[in-house]
């Protein structure tokens, strides 16, 4: 193999840099070139990519977002979409494709892999962490960490007013970063889409927190949750308990900044170990983390296998030290 495609797709991910970043050395050290195809599969249809040399990678494994862009890209879900990007590929030649991104992206290089022959391969970015097969993807260390370190804040004008805050979370279909968050950020509450708590037991936990004496109560609400965000939720629990309360919406700042070391480290392991692979000649698999160790799991596994199942442990806990 002589020269390979690197692209980042759908939401941007802390983290994905670092796996640009160790695709293209990795590459480097077996004589393999690298093209970083721009906005995602647009690129590839479009035909808009940049040499990625070492040189290219230097000083951007502390860097959020993606340096190559990323989109989530409609003419790359037609047939004839993928058609033109192979053809884009094979004219450079451009033998294999990593792809990162979350499980729609790796339906999408599975599909170029199998239409047009084309050698594919798959690294898990999403902050979600909601992909099949892996435990960790990149950009889910990052963005929990921000939500802990805004709550952190949002508790101390809690703390000195008496105020309640509805924290909204990002996550339209995984509940993921609240689940996690509550229980670091020691909150009052979490409400997520797969698993509800009625309204009504929120409640009741709340009112009788507060007659017991407490004066902070942060209750995390993840976007997709059922009851319509955190301004619905606040507004119906607020009614109800004649509480002054406020709504925070942390939105795409979780998607931003440094990543953390775990998710450069996921990133740099999942980067490397795909580019071997691919290089092998393999094809149609996504480098996972399990158990903390970088694996290769088939595409095939990866968008038929069920949605990791929501760490309802993780719920129980928050409830149970919510005080
Ligand atoms: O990438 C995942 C995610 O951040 C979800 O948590 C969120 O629902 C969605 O993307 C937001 O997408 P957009 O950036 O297109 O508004």
């Amino acid at each position: 193999m002589k020269r390979v495609g690197i692209l980042t797709s759908g939401g941007d991910a802390p983290g994905m840099n670092a796996a640009i970043r160790a695709v293209v050395r990795s590459a480097t050290l077996r004589g393999i070139s690298v093209v970083g195809y721009l906005d995602g599969y647009t690129g590839l249809v479009e035909n808009q990519f940049v040499e990625l040399d070492d040189r290219a990678v230097g000083n951007q494994i502390q860097r959020g977002g993606t340096f190559i862009g990323s989109s989530r890209c409609k003419a790359f879900m037609e047939p004839e979409g993928r058609a033109l990007a192979a053809e884009n590929m094979r004219r450079i030649g451009c033998e294999g494709l990593i792809v990162v991104g979350g499980d729609g992206s790796m339906r999408g290089a599975q599909m170029l892999s199998k239409e047009q022959n084309i050698l594919a391969a798959g690294i898990p970015a999403t902050i979600d962490n909601d992909v099949y097969g892996t435990d960790e993807a990149i950009g889910f260390d990052t963005a929990v960490n921000t939500a802990v370190d805004a709550i952190d804040k949002v508790r101390d004008t809690g703390e000195s007013t008496g105020m309640m805050f509805f924290v909204e979370v990002m996550g339209r279909t995984s509940g993921a970063i609240a689940m996690h968050t509550a229980v670091a950020a020691g909150s009052a509450g979490v409400l997520v889409p797969e698993e509800q708590e009625e309204l009504t037991q929120l409640v009741k936990r709340l009112r009788h927190s507060i007659e017991m004496g407490k004066r902070s109560h942060i209750i995390v609400v993840a976007e997709g949750e059922e009851a319509g965000g955190a301004f619905a939720v606040g507004q119906k629990v607020g009614a109800v308990l004649n509480h002054n309360y406020r709504v925070v919406v942390l939105g795409h700042i979780q998607r931003g900044g440094k990543p953390t070391m775990r998710d450069r480290i996921v990133a740099s392991q999942c980067g490397a170990l795909a580019l071997d692979r691919l290089a092998d000649g393999k094809t149609e698999f996504m480098i996972g983390i399990q158990r903390g160790q970088p694996v290769e799991v088939p595409f095939d596994e990866v968008v038929r296998g069920q949605k990791p199942q929501p760490r309802t442990d993780l719920l129980r806990l928050a409830l149970q030290l919510a005080g």
